[in-house]
């Protein structure tokens, strides 16, 4: 193919607004059409209050909107003209019949594939960022290149890797980019001009290149594998709660290990996200549907050790409270699955304070960037709830603290002013290990940290 000239992206998402914005950074000579059917998210991209919350992002967006990057509900006329189509749609776990609970639905990525084979001109590259079960891009040929309309496309998969929170660092610097193809000659250079998008800021030797399978699953087995290691920190912050030793000592003299490294060795309350969840369970199920029992059963154990943890740590909440939290104010510092994001999909937040509501707790929800998600997450069952960004109003008079997200405000919070207003015994429950737990045991609190031995006054 000559040099594109227009990109379309499927889906204005956490993946594709902030790929596509960077791309289209780094790329002035190629237009970018970020496209949705959700009218609200375009018209959201288009304002000052982006739909996406990532430090940085602004900036970008301000730099390349309307120059060469462009938010579009969409049309069958970008489609039309597009030389490069990049699939950034939903992927969420199926809710129906076969698979219900654990395959990926795949219906937004097949809705999206037919308005390619039906406006797209043969030869437009479509490339697979969602996250897919491996082969998709198999059940995506057959529908582009069945229609007997004498079109013919390739099918590249190139997942993506970032993380939210750090989305445009990991944009700008990855640590790899995969591009799988099929071993046709055209799907091979199919893959050059893909690569040549990205080499444009990224080191060449950073591209990969394999099989389309590899590819797909490289993805999936990655999130696996980053999940895996919080679980199994999360199942030793358990035991060091028993046996005074502390899982921030276990993780530093882990971390030393070159063999093991530093990264995703905090103990939390449990991962959320939108990704880590539901790729494992695809896994699982994929391995299932193999055949490979013991395989399914290992990877389902990073999700249920994940669920152990929250479940253990707000049932340490309500036993702390002599067993009833009904009609105690506790404030929720935190609703977001992680810092740096106002994603709340998984997030652990959701399941804690829908216990806490079913216990008939009056909470105070804090966050510094994802209310407007919490409210819908909880809507319907919040009565009992208060949605407020002031942090005076959230701790006055609370019995509790609980730490849900580790927000660097929260790190910063004048704890000692904090607990002049509580009702006392005043607790905190750090689910993020963000606060120093000795200082705020001199103050007179009462602290629950993961994976220390609880610090109690009685
Ligand atoms: N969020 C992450 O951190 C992350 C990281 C890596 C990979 N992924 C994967 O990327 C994919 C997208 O994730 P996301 O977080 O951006 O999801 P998202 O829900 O934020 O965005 C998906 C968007 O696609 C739109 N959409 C659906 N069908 C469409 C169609 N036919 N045409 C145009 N738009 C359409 C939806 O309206 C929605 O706005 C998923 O497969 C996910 O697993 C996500």
């Amino acid at each position: 193919m000559r040099s594109p000239k227009k990109i379309v992206c499927l889906g204005a998402g956490y993946v594709g607004g902030p790929t596509m914005v960077v791309m289209a950074s780094h790329n002035p000579n190629i237009e970018f059409y970020v496209t949705d059917q959700n009218v609200a998210r375009i018209e959201a991209w288009n304002s000052d209050a982006l739909p996406v919350f990532e430090p940085g992002l602004d900036a970008i967006v301000k730099k390349v909107r309307d120059k060469n990057l462009f938010f579009r509900t969409i049309e069958p006329s970008l489609l039309e003209a597009a030389d490069i189509v990049f699939v950034c749609v939903g992927t969420p776990t199926k809710e129906y019949g076969e698979g219900k609970g654990m395959a990926a639905d795949l219906q937004f990525t097949e809705l999206a594939v037919r308005d390619i084979e039906k406006y797209c001109k043969s030869g437009t590259i479509i490339v697979e960022k969602s996250t897919v079960p491996v082969r998709t891009a198999e059940a995506i040929l057959n529908i582009v290149n069945t229609q007997q309309k004498g079109k013919n496309f390739d099918v590249l998969s190139n997942p993506e890797f970032l993380a939210e929170g750090t989305a445009i660092q990991d944009l700008q610097n990855p640590d790899r980019v995969l591009i799988g193809h099929a071993e046709t000659e055209s799907a091979k250079k199919s893959a050059e001009v893909i690569k040549a998008l990205y080499t444009a800021w990224i080191n060449p030797e950073k591209v990969l290149l394999t099989n389309v399978w590899s590819s797909e699953l490289s993805k999936l087995v990655a999130n696996a594998f980053l999940a895996q290691r919080v679980s199994s920190i999360n199942s030793i912050s358990a035991l060091c709660e028993k046996t005074n030793a502390s899982v921030s000592q276990i993780s530093l003299a882990l971390g030393k290990d070159a063999r093991i490294g530093p990264r995703f060795l905090e103990a939390s309350v449990g991962f959320g996200g939108s990704c880590f969840k539901k790729d494992i369970l695809n896994l699982v199920y994929i391995a299932r549907q193999h055949g490979l029992l013991e395989v399914a059963d290992y990877w389902q154990s990073v999700i249920d050790m994940n669920d152990y943890q929250t479940r253990r740590f707000v049932s340490q909440v309500i036993e702390t409270q002599f067993n009833s939290v009904s009609g105690k104010k506790i404030a929720i510092l935190g609703f977001a699955f992680k810092g740096d994001t106002n994603d709340t999909r998984e997030s652990p937040a959701i399941y804690v304070c829908k216990r806490l509501i079913e216990e008939k707790a009056r909470l105070f929800i804090h966050d510094v960037k994802a209310l407007e998600n919490a409210k819908k997450d909880l809507s319907g069952i919040d009565k009992t709830v208060t949605y407020t960004t002031d942090i005076e109003e959230a701790t006055d008079g609370a019995h509790a603290l609980v730490i849900l997200t580790p927000w660097r405000e929260y790190e910063e919070l004048d704890y000692a002013q904090i607990f002049s207003r509580m009702a006392k015994p005043a607790f905190v429950f750090d689910g993020r290990r963000i606060v120093d737990a000795q200082k705020l045991f001199g103050m007179g609190y009462n602290v629950k940290q993961i994976g220390i031995q609880p610090l109690m006054h009685f």
